[in-house]
């Protein structure tokens, strides 16, 4: 079969599209025959040996997350029944830590208790990018510890994260969502509930502080962190909190100032999957996929992640 898989940590050009092995099926897992897998900064990051789980990874390896395919075959120890799945069902998911095999692959091996089923297969692309962006964006907003009436700011409202942060914190009773992102981004901001702020064309401290006159925002959800982080620090309300989505963002500045803050952590369980699935498919999660990519255009779309401006996801048709 054909998978993307590193030899060395790198540039994209470490990205090698190869003739492997079936992957072998351990206890507790599926056989998933996947069409999608979302692409995501997490995977450049692994990349190129920054991201902590690189350290994990045994080379050569696959790179990937998150994926959406069909059900082959289950480990002997597996009851699919029993999870309300079956052989043939497409399914989406994520790998949950430590498991740091790839998905970029057409075929992978994965936990059963890391899939769920999907509920419409006329979208198969936006269900392979629900899974991580999906489960981040809710213990983000939980983090965010939203209530009726607050007033929120997003930074990288139209990033994958992004664009789910804005309907979840409006379905948590925020009255007033102030979303940045550059200005050719900000009628889709609009269109998923938040008011936008083109950092490219304003200058945004100005604006949250005009706006909450002085006051400060009661959360910041800072998807970007490295330029916007420490300026937002001065656009907290009294009692308010930020929650920075980097895995290495250094909170110290924030915890000085007594300020609360956070970086989420995720899990894929077989509920908040479900859950998500119901989201998407009732509308309520408008994912963007903004490109679809053969496999063999994998570099391009780490170069575009590494910029730091995709829009919406980016998916990798691993049959393409
Ligand atoms: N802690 C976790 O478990 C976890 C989970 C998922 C993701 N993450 C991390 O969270 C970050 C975001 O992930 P993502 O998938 O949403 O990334 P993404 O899809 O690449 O989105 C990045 C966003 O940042 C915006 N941006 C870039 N420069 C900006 C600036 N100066 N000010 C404001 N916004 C700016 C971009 O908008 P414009 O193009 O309009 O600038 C874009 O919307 C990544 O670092 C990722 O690794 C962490």
């Amino acid at each position: 079969m054909r998978q993307v898989t590193i030899h060395e940590f790198g540039s994209p050009a470490v990205l090698k599209i190869e003739e492997v092995a079936e992957p072998a099926l351990l206890p507790g897992e599926v056989l998933v025959d996947v069409h999608y897998a979302g692409l995501n900064p997490l995977d450049y990051k692994i990349r190129d040996g920054s991201s902590g789980m690189a350290a994990k990874l045994t080379l050569p390896s696959s790179l990937g997350r998150e994926f959406v395919g069909k059900i082959l075959t289950a480990a002997p120890d597996v009851d699919l029944a029993a999870h309300d799945l079956r052989e043939g069902q497409w399914v989406f998911g994520m790998r949950a830590h430590p498991d740091v095999r790839g998905t970029y692959a057409e075929r992978i091996s994965v936990s059963v208790d890391s899939v769920a089923p999907v509920l419409d297969d006329s979208s198969l692309p936006h269900y392979a990018g629900l899974a991580l962006v999906g489960l981040t964006a809710l213990d983000a907003i939980e983090q965010a510890a939203i209530a009726q009436g607050d007033t929120v700011l997003i930074h990288g409202g139209s990033g994958g994260v992004g664009q789910l942060l804005i309907p979840l914190a409006l379905q948590r009773g925020a009255s007033q969502v102030w979303a940045t992102g550059r200005a050719a981004n900000a009628e889709r901001i609009r269109e998923l509930g938040a008011t936008p702020i083109p950092y490219d064309g304003v200058n945004w401290q100005e604006v949250i502080a005009d706006e909450t006159e002085g006051r400060g925002v009661d959360s910041v959800i800072d998807t970007h962190y490295f330029r916007t982080f420490l300026p937002s620090l001065n656009h907290v309300a009294d009692g308010g909190r930020i929650v920075a989505l980097p895995s290495l963002a250094d909170l110290t500045p924030a915890k000085e100032r007594g300020i609360d803050a956070s970086v989420p952590g995720i899990a894929p369980t077989r509920e908040k999957l479900d859950w998500l699935a119901r989201a998407f498919d009732a509308g309520e999660l408008p994912l963007e996929v903004s490109e679809v990519l053969p496999m063999d255009e994998v570099a391009s779309g780490h170069k575009q992640l590494e910029s730091g401006h995709t829009r919406g996801k980016l998916i990798l048709d691993v049959r393409a």
